[in-house]
C-alpha cells in the first residue's frame, strides 16, 4: 500500500509551513499542477474511513501522487481529504462515480477541463497566487524580433532584471524598489506630458479625480517614474486593490483570477527609448497612466472584481469571453457622462493616439451589452475599429452580473475580504453564513437611514 505510507507522511504536514504555522492550505507553494487532477472529498469521522477511501483509488488502479487531510471546516463531524493524481489513468472516471456514491461530498479540481464534471483548479486565497509566478507564458525578457528593443543588449538585460524581481516576489512583501536610469525618467516624461493634457477633455471623471491625488500622494510627476510598492498602497487605501509585479504573460485564467482577489498583475518595466510613442505590450506607463487611477475608485474596482470572480472555476470557452469582456470594458471601455463619450479603459488612457482617435467619429460605437461583447473579435496591434459604450459602471456591471449568470459553473462564489480568500457558496452553512452577515450589514444600513436626515 504505497498510498498509505504516502498518507502518512503527508498527514504528518498538513496545513503547516516550514516554519509549523497553520497555513489552512492543501497546497504547496510554487507547485505546478498543470496535467494533474485534484478531488477534495469529505466523509463521515469514522474508523478506518481514509482507508476505505484510499482502497477506492486502489482498486480502480490510481496512483495517489499526493494526499492531505484535515477536519472539514464545512461539517465537524466530517473529515476533508485532498488528494492528486494523473487525469489521463484509465480508471478515473469510474473511481469518481464510486467515490461520489460513497463520500459526503466531492470537488474536482483539474487544468485538464476535457474531464466530465471536472472544475478548474482556481486559487482559494490571495496567497495562492504565488503559483502563477510559475505559470508565466513566456519570460518578460524574451523578445520578438519585431519588438524596438530586440537588438539592444543593455534594454534586454534591463528586462531580464525586471523579470527577476516579479519572478521572486511573494505575497505579502513589498514590491523591490526600482532606480530608473535618466534615459527610462525621459521616455516617461514624454508619455506623461503629452497624455496629461488630453486628460481633462477625454478621461472619464473618475480618472480625472483620481490623477491629482496620484500626483500628490505617490510621486507622479513628469521627472519621476512612480514606484508600483507606493501607487499599490494608495489603491489599498481607496479600495482595497493592490499591484503585484509580474514577470511575463499570464493566461487569460489566471490573470482575470487574480481581479477575483481585487489584485492587478502589472508590469515595472519601461517600453524601448526609441519609441516612446509605442510599445507592444503592457509597460509601467500603461499600468500607472491608464489602469491605476480606475482602481482607486470604488465602483470600477468592484466591477473588475466581479469579472475576476466570475472567472474562478469557469470553463475554458466562458474565460475567453470574461477575457474578451474585459478587453472591451478595462482595457478600451468608453462611458458616457454628463452627455459626452469619455475613456476609461487603460489602454486609451495611455495611448496619445487612441485616445484622440476613440472619441472621434471613425470607430463603430456600439451599446454596452455583454452577451454580444464577449463574441465580438478584435485586433491588438492596432487602434480599435469598435468599442461599447457604457452607461455608467453601475449599469455596465449590472448587466455583466446579470451575464455572468450564465457561466456553466455548479456553485457561486463569494469572497471574504477578511481573510482575502473565496469562499465556495454549495452547501447550506456557507449559504446561512452569508445571509446571517448580510443580515448584519442590512441592520446597519436600516439604523443609519433612520439616523440620516433624507
Ligand atoms: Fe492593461
Amino acid at each position: 500500500m504505497d498510498n498509505l505510507k504516502d498518507m502518512k507522511n503527508s498527514v504528518e504536514e498538513i496545513g503547516h509551513n516550514a516554519q509549523g504555522q497553520t497555513t489552512g492550505s492543501y497546497l504547496k507553494e510554487g507547485e505546478d499542477i498543470a496535467g494533474t487532477m485534484e478531488v477534495i472529498f469529505s466523509v463521515n469521522e469514522e474508523v478506518g474511513a481514509l482507508a476505505k477511501a484510499l482502497r477506492l483509488f486502489e482498486s480502480h488502479k490510481i496512483n495517489l501522487t499526493h494526499i492531505e487531510s484535515r477536519p472539514s471546516k464545512r461539517n465537524r463531524d466530517q473529515y476533508e481529504f485532498f488528494v492528486r493524481f494523473d487525469p489521463e489513468a484509465p480508471g478515473v472516471k469510474s473511481a469518481l462515480e464510486a467515490l461520489r456514491s460513497s463520500a459526503a461530498s466531492v470537488q474536482v479540481h483539474s487544468r485538464d477541463t476535457t474531464t466530465e464534471n471536472s472544475v478548474p483548479w482556481f486559487p482559494r486565497k490571495i496567497a495562492d497566487l504565488d503559483r502563477f509566478a510559475n505559470q508565466i507564458l513566456s519570460y518578460g525578457s524574451d523578445l520578438d524580433s519585431d519588438h524596438p528593443g530586440f537588438t539592444d543588449a543593455v534594454y534586454r538585460a534591463r528586462r531580464k532584471e525586471f523579470a527577476d524581481i516579479a519572478f521572486n516576489y511573494k505575497h505579502g512583501q513589498p514590491i523591490p524598489r526600482v532606480e530608473y536610469t535618466e534615459q527610462e525618467i525621459n521616455t516617461w516624461r514624454k508619455i506623461f506630458t503629452e497624455l496629461r493634457k488630453l486628460f481633462p477633455t477625454h478621461a472619464c471623471r473618475e480618472h480625472n479625480y483620481v490623477f491629482p491625488l496620484l500626483m500628490e500622494n505617490c510621486g507622479f510627476r513628469e521627472d519621476n517614474i512612480p514606484q508600483l510598492e507606493d501607487v499599490s498602497n494608495f489603491l489599498k487605501d481607496c479600495t482595497g486593490f493592490t499591484l503585484r509585479p509580474v514577470a511575463g504573460l499570464l493566461s487569460s485564467r489566471d490573470f482575470l483570477a487574480g481581479l477575483a482577489f481585487r489584485v492587478f498583475h502589472s508590469t515595472q518595466y519601461i517600453r524601448h527609448y526609441s519609441k516612446p510613442m509605442y510599445t507592444p505590450e503592457p509597460d509601467v506607463c500603461h499600468e500607472l497612466l491608464g489602469h491605476a487611477p480606475l482602481f482607486a475608485d470604488p465602483s470600477f474596482a468592484q466591477f473588475s472584481q466581479e469579472i475576476g470572480l466570475a472567472s474562478l472555476g469557469a470553463p475554458d470557452d466562458f474565460v475567453m469571453k470574461l477575457a474578451t469582456l474585459y478587453w472591451f470594458t478595462v482595457e478600451f471601455g468608453l462611458c458616457r457622462q454628463d452627455g459626452e463619450v469619455k475613456a476609461y479603459g487603460a489602454g486609451l488612457l495611455s495611448s496619445f493616439g487612441e485616445l484622440q482617435y476613440c472619441l472621434t467619429d471613425k470607430p463603430d460605437i456600439r451599446p454596452f451589452e455583454p452577451e454580444k461583447i464577449s463574441v465580438t473579435k478584435y485586433p491588438i496591434t492596432e487602434y480599435q475599429p469598435i468599442y461599447f459604450l457604457a452607461d455608467s459602471f453601475q449599469d455596465a456591471k449590472e448587466k455583466l452580473r446579470a451575464w455572468s449568470h450564465t457561466i456553466p459553473r455548479p456553485f457561486s462564489v463569494h469572497y471574504n475580504p477578511y481573510t482575502q480568500s473565496v469562499e465556495i457558496l454549495d452547501n447550506k452553512d456557507h449559504i446561512v453564513n452569508l445571509a446571517a452577515n448580510i443580515k448584519g450589514d442590512f441592520d446597519i444600513l436600516v439604523d443609519a437611514l433612520q439616523k440620516v436626515k433624507m
